[in-house]
């Protein structure tokens, strides 16, 4: 069970960060938030790059909202040790955490709904890395220089 986690968006993110928030304040996650902090109009690399570089400084996980999600892991996996997962489902969040570490997940708020979002999250957090095999894949995209 995860702990802790760091949460950020651009504005069209903005609502459903804010009500992911919530749930994981809720379920007595400690959250930190990198922002935006309202819905006026940002660059979502700026969000993107604060939410990556505090996963790596605090080993934890992330949660990003664009859009999409598209620019906010396209972003994301510039970082070296960062791999975002752009999920759509329960069962790609699953395999995300299982099988690819991910250690950040990114939303679409314009692509899904809340509801949605919420039950993708609970697969995030409760999953773990299974290692193994996929250990050895993960050290071949390492070796490509992330
Ligand atoms: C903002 O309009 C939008 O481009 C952004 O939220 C995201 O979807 C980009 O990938």
């Amino acid at each position: 069970m995860v702990f802790k986690v760091v949460t950020g968006s651009d504005h069209a993110g903005f609502k459903m960060k804010q009500e992911i928030i919530d749930y994981l304040k809720k379920r007595n996650i400690e959250v930190i938030d990198a922002g935006t902090y309202s819905e006026e109009s940002v660059d979502y690399p700026d969000i993107a790059q604060k939410v990556a570089k505090k996963v790596l400084d605090l080993n934890c996980l992330g949660i990003l909202v664009c859009g999409t999600g598209v620019g906010m892991s396209i972003t994301a996996n510039k970082f070296k040790g960062i791999r975002c997962a752009l999920c759509y489902n329960e069962y790609a969040t699953e395999y995300a955490r299982k099988h690819n570490n991910a250690n950040i997940i990114a939303l679409g708020a314009r692509t899904m709904n809340i509801i949605e979002a919420k039950k993708m999250l609970d697969v995030f957090i409760k999953t773990p890395f299974e290692g193994g095999r996929h250990e050895r894949r993960l050290n071949k995209i390492k070796e490509l220089g992330g």
